[in-house]
């Protein structure tokens, strides 16, 4: 097959929090872009948010990842050189309620994504994990060499999710896999345009604190104030949605150059606090955000961060945006969209 100048990346899960903005930097980065998404987790409204950013009108395909045959037109349709797949259920609580739900589309979804590609003859892929994988901390900050052991039904499928990979590595060399790790992503495109817009109550930190502010929610609760932490709340990795946005970037370009597979966490190597981050939220935002300590959300861990050496020293990628900027992106984001994108 002749090598293609540009190199085009197929987006599953596109339209949704994450897939949106690394759409956005894919293409900042020269890259051709076709998404995917079936909107059960996001709204239509983005591709017209993507087109005002990016200037053009975005390609997008519409359909599942569990339709083999839609994929396969896809690919038919498009010549794709690496693949991220974005496309997942995320709800940890969810998870535990509807555990086929996230089978089937977690794992069912990765595995027909994979049998399409194969198909195609596509041979990289960016999988989109998660911290959650390393389970209860034996060592902290952690390091991609800590235990495996997943806590809950999302968290498995993420686990699970890497096992399948490997295993499909080991059969086809040919197969390029770059894991990434997330820690929490947070924030929102500079423009305001495009941000994260959790359907019904936030599950998340970020977007609760945001619909506080934005008067969407009264107050909020703080689920545990007694950890054994500097303030006793919950301590987390939060980073920029755009820095993650970027270390895809680094992680697509290093498998087209590198012809290798990666294992890295995409985090800032920083613990913060649930009132460090209310904190900075109401600076950069000038809004009071009330709260009132809750009890424990069963299945939180009281901290973790991560160690980030590797992602630097292999992608040459490392988190630059501060608290603030995720603090002052994550409002701009709400306040210039109170009600989301159907709003
Ligand atoms: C962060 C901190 C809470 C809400 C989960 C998944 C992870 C990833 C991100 C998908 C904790 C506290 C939260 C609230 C609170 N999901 N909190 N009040 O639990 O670290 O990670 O979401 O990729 O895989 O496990 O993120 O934002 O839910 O919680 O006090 O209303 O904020 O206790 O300390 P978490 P989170």
């Amino acid at each position: 097959m002749e090598e293609r100048a540009v190199k085009r990346v197929l987006l599953t899960g596109a339209t949704g929090y994450i897939g949106s903005h690394t759409w956005v930097a894919l293409k900042a980065a020269g890259f051709e872009v076709v998404g995917l998404d079936d909107f059960s987790n996001s709204s239509p409204q983005v591709l017209g948010r993507l087109a005002e950013l990016m200037g053009e009108t975005p390609v997008f395909v519409q359909g599942d990842v569990n339709d083999g045959a839609a994929l396969d037109a896809l690919f038919a349709a498009h010549a794709i050189d690496a693949v991220v797949h974005f496309a997942a259920f995320k709800a940890v609580g969810e998870s535990t309620a509807q555990p086929l739900k996230y089978y089937a589309n977690n794992i069912g979804g990765l595995v027909t994504v994979h049998q399409a590609m194969a198909r195609a003859g596509v041979k990289h892929f960016v999988f989109s994990s998660s911290a959650t994988v390393y389970g209860e901390p034996q060592f902290l900050p952690y390091t991609e060499a800590h235990p495996l052991a997943a806590m809950n039904v999302y968290g498995r499928t993420k686990l699970m999710g890497e096992q399948i990979l490997r295993d499909a590595e080991a059969a086809d060399p040919a197969l390029k896999v770059a894991y990434l790790r997330y820690f929490n992503p947070v924030g929102a495109h500079e423009s305001g345009r495009i941000g994260e817009d959790p359907r019904g109550v936030p599950n998340n930190l970020m977007p609760y604190v945001t619909q506080v502010a934005v008067g969407r929610r009264e107050r909020l609760g703080v689920f545990g104030g007694d950890y054994d932490t500097h303030d006793g709340t919950g301590v987390r990795d939060y980073l920029h949605v755009m820095d993650l946005a970027e270390g895809h970037v680094a992680a697509v370009s290093y498998l087209l150059r590198e012809q290798q597979s990666l294992t890295v966490n995409l985090g800032t190597g920083q613990g913060i606090s649930v009132l460090d981050l209310v904190k900075a939220f109401e600076r950069a935002s000038g809004r009071p955000i009330p709260y009132d300590i809750a009890p424990r959300r069963p299945g939180d861990l009281p901290a973790f961060w991560a160690d980030a050496t590797l992602a630097r020293e292999r992608l040459g990628w490392q988190a630059s945006r501060s608290l603030d900027q995720m603090c002052a992106d994550s409002w701009r984001w709400q306040q210039a969209n109170p009600q989301g994108f159907e709003g």
